[in-house]
């Protein structure tokens, strides 16, 4: 709901259980007043104060009120140049060269229903669902003009966010930084919540007090990186998983990012989001604008559990698009870790076979079926199938696989061109680099220049006879390097700290084309696994393989940390053989399911070396999987335990209306003699009573409260899942 006062110019957004608001004061700032837990609708600049600061200028309108600074006022927008001197969200060099930004309020607008953003990933809603705010600023002196969008999700304590910038100056301007998000919280004593890690070990969650000064994370990578997340979390000190007031925040791209926070000298903490000012620099003609991604805000007072909950429910209902997320996702059989290059159509079909007996319902052939591509060296780029491998080609094949009653899909990896390959032998000026430079090659691969159109509808023609195979239903969508020596020739020397950003415009102008041909096509996202796992590719691809990592015990800590802001139908993960091939460590068949069932779920290894009790044991995970979909994809989600600091690693599924759940529990190591424990369970009615794995009856308030006496193990990694069916 969204409120306006505008005698006072005060705007109040509230969802269900929070209160955003904002203010544009005597001198036309624009105020950040609150942001928190509901209350009223009353003008909460009271909270704001004023005192003669050193070295805080004072604005000119300000005359000689020394107790007025916008290098002390929470901002809305912040703007750099101008007297404010904590973190920017928007820079520019304006025609005589300076870097002043003076931002005052000029309007404002409310829209029904949710503000559309071109070419770029956004929530969506239909007309109720949600309602849209619009305040302007101007800097006078530049004409630069910028439009703040703010989308209300009441429902979902949810508040999206974009902004325009509008350069209605009759000289050109350099936007040096266009951030999609300010968030001035007038208080010091917060925790700041990361997700980083490295190439197969992604989003492994990082707490710390913030400190006076700068500090955050982002990517310079061309993706939002396998290494820190656009995601991230401030807290109350005390807060935890069920407690506490805590702030998520989360940026909808899949580019270079930086997410800062600046815990100023007056103890106020100021969250940057947007994308990263660093190799960025975006020409606006008079009349032309920019749009930042979107960025998407949940603050809960009821601890991160609930933050959490809040963004699963948002995106699956708001962000994954109809029709194929929103349909029963297959559970699949991956040829990768099975086969990886070395494969024909027999194997394959072997492969397959296996999964179909034992009720899997889609085969990936995953990389190495196109060009001359044996190892990772060559091939990318030339997008016909190798007749080698497949001399029947891929309708036989397809065929082959239906006939056995299961789907089929096939992986891709357009953005990348190897050298060795017919591609970059006819078009070797169709990359992101330089010619005359020495040029870095990561994976042996180079960049195709996806700001090109041409570029992108070359490999998307090559690629389209392969989207309209009959019998495809399903597309891996990989990017396997890290952009460097970026530079397009299709762009003059001043334009070229715009690459970055139009490479990403590029991929999802790509995407969407995809989505709109061939929408029957689920499309999962992919970059080595985990490295562009974020809102914006989800807005295309409604799952993402979550890592390259599939060992069960690094996964429990990977889909943990994910899991604070992305929902289980959107974490790609299967089960692999052991030992495992990233880390040599065996982990029992039984907890490998459990942990990828809590994911969109399937296998990647040959099924036909496993054991007769292991067969057995994998149909009945699948049968497990199919029965229980909805409780698993898309139930409410309680982390039960961290898995960093926990003897195990627990969590649980709780139907909408709470007469079911899923526990699931893995150990971390086995002790001799080790201590009784019990583990007490979140979401349940507390009025309700629970048939444990259809035996035991529990009351859900005694689950809850007192716990489930866990049954003594022996072993490593051992598992249990408890499925709880309310008595009726
Ligand atoms: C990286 C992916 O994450 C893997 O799953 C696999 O598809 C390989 N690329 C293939 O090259």
């Amino acid at each position: 709901m969204i409120i306006l006062d505008q005698k006072n110019r005060v705007f109040t957004l509230h969802t269900k259980s929070t209160t955003y608001q904002i203010k544009a004061d005597q001198y036309g700032v624009l105020l950040h007043t609150y942001y928190g837990p509901r209350v009223g609708t009353a003008d909460l600049s009271r909270l704001i104060q004023y005192a003669d600061r050193g070295f805080s200028p004072n604005p000119g309108e300000a005359i000689d009120d020394r107790t007025y600074s916008l290098d002390t006022l929470p901002q809305e927008y912040s703007a750099g140049g101008a007297g404010d001197f904590r973190l920017p969200s928007i820079q520019a060099e304006l025609a005589d060269g300076s870097r002043i930004v003076d931002l005052r309020y000029t309007g404002f607008e409310v829209r029904p229903g949710k503000y559309a953003l071109e070419g770029l990933p956004a929530f969506f809603a239909r007309e109720g669902e949600a309602e849209t705010l619009v305040l302007t600023l101007e800097d006078a002196a530049s004409g630069l003009t910028v439009e703040l969008y703010y989308a209300v999700f009441e429902q979902y304590d949810l508040i999206t966010r974009s902004v325009q910038v509008f350069n209605r100056g009759s000289a050109p301007v350099s936007l040096l930084q266009a951030a999609s998000l300010c968030l001035d919280l007038q208080r010091g004593d917060l925790d700041l919540l990361t997700f980083n890690g490295r190439h197969a070990m992604e989003r492994n969650l990082s707490r710390a007090p913030l400190r006076p000064g700068v500090q955050g994370v982002g990517s310079v990578r061309g993706a939002s990186s396998h290494q820190h997340n656009p995601f991230i979390m401030l807290c109350e000190q005390d807060a935890g998983e069920d407690h506490g007031l805590c702030w998520g925040a989360m940026l909808l791209y899949s580019g270079n990012f930086d997410a800062s926070v600046e815990r100023s000298q007056f103890e106020n903490s100021r969250l940057v989001m947007g994308i990263h000012p660093r190799h960025f620099c975006w020409t606006l003609e008079p009349g032309q604008s920019f749009t930042t991604p979107e960025a998407a805000m949940v603050c809960s007072p009821s601890g991160f559990g609930d933050m959490s909950r809040q963004f699963h429910r948002a995106i699956r209902t708001h962000l994954l698009r109809a029709p194929r997320a929103k349909l029963h996702k297959p559970v699949l059989i991956n040829s990768w870790e099975a086969a990886y290059f070395k494969f024909d159509a027999d194997k394959l079909v072997s492969l397959a076979q296996e999964g179909a007996k034992l009720g899997v319902d889609l085969f990936v052939l995953d990389d190495g079926w196109f060009g001359i591509r044996n190892d990772d060296c060559s091939g990318l780029g030339d997008w016909e199938v190798n007749g080698e491998k497949l001399s029947g080609g891929l309708a036989s094949l397809i065929g082959r696989v239906q006939a056995l009653g299961m789907g089929f899909g096939i992986w891709i990896e357009p953005e990348m061109v190897n050298e060795n390959s017919n591609l970059y032998r006819a078009h070797p000026d169709w990359v992101l680099t330089p010619a005359d430079r020495p040029r870095s090659r990561g994976r042996s691969q180079l960049v195709l220049d996806f700001t090109r159109r041409d570029v992108r509808d070359y490999i998307y023609e090559s690629l389209k006879p392969v989207f309209a195979q009959p019998g495809l239903s399903y597309v891996k969508w990989d990017m396997n390097r890290s952009l460097a020596e970026v530079w397009s020739p299709a762009l003059p020397a001043g334009r070229q700290g715009e690459v970055y950003h139009r490479f990403v415009l590029g991929v999802y102008e790509f995407a969407e084309r995809l989505r709109q041909d061939f929408p029957h096509l689920l499309i999962e996202g992919c970059c080595g696994g985990g490295g562009r796992f974020d809102g914006g590719m989800l807005y295309y691809t409604p799952q993402i393989w979550c890592s390259d990592n599939t060992d069960a015990m690094d996964r429990l800590r990977i889909q943990y940390g994910t899991s604070f802001c992305y929902p289980v139908c959107t974490m790609g993960a299967h089960v692999s053989k052991v030992p495992n091939e990233q880390t040599g460590r065996v982990t029992p068949l039984e907890t490998r399911g459990t942990v990828a069932m809590s994911g969109t779920f399937g296998y990647e290894m040959d099924l036909g070396r496993t054991t007769p009790e292991e067969k057995k044991m994998i149909k009945e995970q699948v049968r497990f999987f199919k029965e229980h979909y909805d409780l698993i994809q898309q139930g409410d989600y309680y982390r039960l335990s961290d898995p960093f600091t926990a003897p195990y690693t627990a969590w649980e599924q709780v139907s909408p209306d709470k007469t079911e759940a899923l526990v699931s529990l893995v150990y971390n190591s086995h002790q001799a003699n080790g201590p009784f424990r019990t583990l007490r369970m979140k979401g349940l009615d507390p009025n309700a009573v629970y048939w444990i794995n259809g035996g035991e009856l529990w009351p859900g308030d005694v689950l809850m409260a007192a716990g489930y006496p866990l049954p003594l193990f022996m072993g490593d990694y051992q598992s249990i899942q408890l499925y709880l069916k309310a008595k009726s």
